[in-house]
């Protein structure tokens, strides 16, 4: 039996649509089937829904019963830690034989882990695993292409890419390829006690990118370099929580001392998943990246 976490999440959802897609069976852990109906998880064949909270080691039982493998996913917010460690002693008492974690501490990237909250608490996870006795394997991406979707109001009302970036490069990877790991990987099992490090296939400045997105919808799209403070205000006003900004110019901060970026193919190559560039993300999404209704 294969559990995984964090289904009506933005990996979670593409996960589920690699089994689908395959015509695998996989039981997923969702904290309200409310929602998971919304996301229509319900509909998914193959899809076997249970309700539990991976905070709460009372409410798993039904989701850990006869599982062997378990793909760890929660959100990026500051109970992270004691969710996905609490999870992984649960996990450990009802004899789970492995553990997927979907980390985030992609290894050569230069961050200093300690810098930069989310990497920190990827980290101490990743240690409380590796302890916990359970055989572990680590699934560390760089940043997701997706996460430039996020960008579609600018892009879409004004031409304008605008992000505190200046002229460094980044090469964000595609959930879709995270997703055919996740799944080859939960199939089949082994890279027991493995980091595997995933990112694009390109390091992109942000003009590069503003070029592919340009490329996609058949309209220019510039690229304003703004100062962290000047993101920070506007996240503010849009309503991220203050937490949030803090953890986004800590990593900027980082990522502006180290303007190279990796590419580590490594990942894609073992599970056979031929790497999505940027441009193919990109024309997937050109309705997306217009403002079309998905956006
Ligand atoms: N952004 C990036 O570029 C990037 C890059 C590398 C790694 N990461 C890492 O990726 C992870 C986030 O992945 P994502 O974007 O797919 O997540 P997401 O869209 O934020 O979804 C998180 C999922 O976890 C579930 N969840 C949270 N707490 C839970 C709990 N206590 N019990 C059960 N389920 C719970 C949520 O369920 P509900 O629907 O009930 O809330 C949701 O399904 C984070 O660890 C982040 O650090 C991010």
């Amino acid at each position: 039996m294969i559990l995984m976490t964090g289904g009506t999440g933005l990996n979670g959802r593409m996960t589920i649509s690699e089994f689908a897609r395959e015509r695998h069976p996989v039981r997923v852990l969702v904290r309200s089937l409310a929602k998971a109906s919304e996301a229509g998880l319900d509909r998914t064949p193959g899809v076997e829904l249970v309700e539990g909270d991976m905070a709460r080691p009372e409410s798993l039982c039904a989701a850990l019963d006869r599982v062997e493998r378990v793909l760890m996913i929660s959100s990026a917010t500051p109970d992270m830690v004691e969710t996905q460690c609490r999870f992984i002693d649960t996990c450990r008492r009802a004899r789970v034989r492995h553990v997927v974690k979907f980390s985030g501490a992609e290894s050569g990237i230069g961050y200093d882990p300690a810098k930069f909250r989310f990497t920190r608490m990827h980290e101490e996870i990743e240690d409380h695993l590796e302890g916990s006795g359970l055989a572990w394997t680590h699934i560390r991406p760089s940043q997701f292409m997706q996460v430039y979707l996020r960008e579609v109001p600018d892009i879409a009302a004004k031409g304008v890419l605008r992000l505190p970036f200046a002229d460094i490069e980044l090469s964000p990877v595609d959930i879709g390829d995270i997703a055919k790991v996740s799944f080859r990987l939960l199939r089949d099992g082994g890279h027991e006690g493995e980091s595997l490090d995933m990112t694009g296939p390109e390091a992109l400045t942000m003009e590069k990118i503003a070029a592919r997105i340009s490329a996609a919808i058949g309209r220019e799209i510039r690229y304003v370099a703004i100062s962290p403070e000047e993101r920070r205000r506007s996240l503010l006003a849009n309503g991220v929580s203050v937490g949030f900004a803090d953890a986004l110019d800590e990593q900027t901060a980082e990522r502006l001392k180290r303007p190279a970026a990796r590419v580590y193919l490594g990942t894609h190559t073992v599970f056979g998943v031929r790497p999505t560039t940027f441009a193919e993300f990109a024309q997937r999404h050109a309705d997306d990246f217009r403002g079309g209704p998905a956006a």
